[in-house]
């Protein structure tokens, strides 16, 4: 039997990033994961859908080239093409976490793992089975995605965005189930890219789980754009015709039957616990998901567990810190998980991105706060850019220390950075409106609107 001072099960950006940690911090570790390294997120979720992002973007710019004075002849997409890049730089950024490996000397064993002891993992390649001694065990099997009990949803046609990122060829109507980040990031693509898109969210907002001002404002410019967008809607049912399918909704005007060519289910992820006996090794699960301190222990000695598989914010960002506080932990430094900051980056267009602190949530707290909001119209390098549409927004306590901010508008997954270290670091709006930020830059909205906590930003009447 091989022995190990760290196994872990599954090579997504938590695994392999605690691997990785592991490894420098000089214990010997093997890497177990059925598919390929990069989990879903390299694979099946962030990188092949910001490639997609970015075709989208591209010819949303040829589309609008004419208004930056650039005439273009014939133009059109070719989505196999797009697909095909997708795979190039999931291919090269495979290998290169491949390389990492070797570099580091992990034994990464391509199989299937079972586990049903804290110290054993069974793992089945394709030729053999082969056993492993393991001093630490590291959960971080990832997640899959939910399917609703409606009838119809197994019919073929009906795709999870697992499934969608497989294909060659765009579908010419697309009714997507779920307004949250998953549903908004592949209407916002498709749509670009002519596809005709409507978004069913049940709730009575899209994107429920930020500040309420972002879908508010989001919601009609999707709209505008050409987008149906249905909210309060239930799918009752979806059903196969000649050529599609057809999703029956409840939308409390009645019902509305939506045809369409594929049906996307974008409703959620749940904890994958695939071939981990958690009966027979004692962990203690909440609500499908595996409990966790902020060390990543489980309730077990010696087993972590961290990512999509212990549920809560299922972002690989959040999932990498976790793989790395477990091998700190492991090598016996202290490392947690507590306190941290946690940004949340979503390609829609426009981008948005969000930390700390929500409008409804301070409200409802009862305690008082400053608000303050910079439209990105009044930004020099945004209408330069000819991206004028939303704002940043930030919240303050009382003493102007900021504690949140939503940003939709141009490169919002990039400007939030400033914002985390402002969130993280408890540094006052007034100190963050005194810091020289470069001109003409899209950050300067963010010294705007901390100008806005302090007084009133410069830049608006
Ligand atoms: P989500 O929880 O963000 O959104 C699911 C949406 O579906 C919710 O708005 C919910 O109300 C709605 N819904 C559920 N059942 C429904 C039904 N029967 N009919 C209509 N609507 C229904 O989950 P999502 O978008 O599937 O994403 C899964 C996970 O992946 C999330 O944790 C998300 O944060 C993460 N993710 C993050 C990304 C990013 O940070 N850029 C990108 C993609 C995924």
């Amino acid at each position: 039997m091989q022995h190990y001072q760290v196994g872990i099960l599954g090579g997504g950006p938590g695994g392999y990033v605690c691997a990785l940690r592991a490894a420098q911090l000089g214990l010997s570790v093997v890497l177990v994961e059925g598919e390929r390294l990069g989990g879903t997120c390299l694979n099946k979720g962030c990188i092949p859908t910001k490639t997609l992002v970015k075709s989208a973007e591209l010819w949303r710019e040829i589309k609008h080239a004419e208004e930056f004075g650039i005439n273009l002849g014939d133009r059109g997409i070719h989505y196999p093409q797009i697909a095909a890049r997708k795979n190039q730089v999931i291919n090269t950024l495979v290998s290169g976490i491949e390389q990492l490996m070797k570099a580091k000397k992990i034994t990464v064993l391509k199989g299937w793992g079972e586990v049903r002891e804290a110290h054993r993992i069974e793992v089945t390649t394709e030729t053999e089975k082969i056993e492993l001694h393991v001093e630490n065990l590291v959960l971080a099997t990832g997640s899959f995605p939910a399917r609703i009990p409606v009838p119809g949803v197994d019919l073929p046609g009906v795709v999870t965005s697992e499934e969608i990122l497989e294909q060659e060829n765009l579908p010419d109507s697309l009714v997507i189930i779920g307004g949250g980040v998953i549903g908004l990031e592949f209407a916002s693509i498709y749509h670009e890219f002519g596809v005709k898109v409507s978004v069913v969210e049940m709730l009575p907002s899209l994107l429920p789980n930020i500040d309420e001002e972002i879908p508010k404002r989001l919601t009609p410019l999707l709209k505008r754009s050409g987008l149906e967008i249905l909210t309060k809607a239930s799918v009752r049912e979806i059903n196969s015709k000649e050529d599609g399918l057809v999703v029956t909704v409840e939308d409390g005007k009645g019902l509305k039957e939506l045809p369409a060519q594929q049906v996307l289910l974008a409703t959620g992820r749940r904890p994958n616990l695939r071939g981990i006996h958690t009966d027979a090794l004692g962990l203690e699960l909440d609500r499908g998901a595996i409990k966790v301190n902020s060390q990543m222990q489980t309730s077990v000695p010696k087993v972590y567990a961290l990512g999509d598989v212990v549920g809560g914010a299922m972002l690989a960002h959040v999932a990498s810190m976790q793989g790395m506080v477990a091998a700190e932990h492991i090598a016996g430094h202290q490392a947690s998980m507590e306190g941290r900051t946690i940004p949340s980056a979503i390609f829609t267009y426009p981008e948005i991105a969000t930390v700390g602190e929500t409008e409804q949530a301070l409200k409802a707290s009862g305690k008082p706060y400053k608000v303050s909001k910079f439209p990105f119209s009044a930004n020099g390098k945004a209408l330069a850019l000819g991206e004028i549409m939303g704002l940043v927004k930030l919240l303050a306590d009382e003493d102007g220390i900021v504690l949140g901010a939503s940003i939709m508008g141009p490169q919002a997954s990039s400007l939030i950075q400033e914002c985390v270290l402002a969130v993280e670091k408890k540094i006052k709006a007034e100190d963050l409106a005194k810091i020289i930020h470069a001109h003409p830059t899209l950050p300067e909205a963010i010294m705007e609107a901390a100008h806005g906590i302090v007084e009133k930003p410069l830049h608006l009447a």
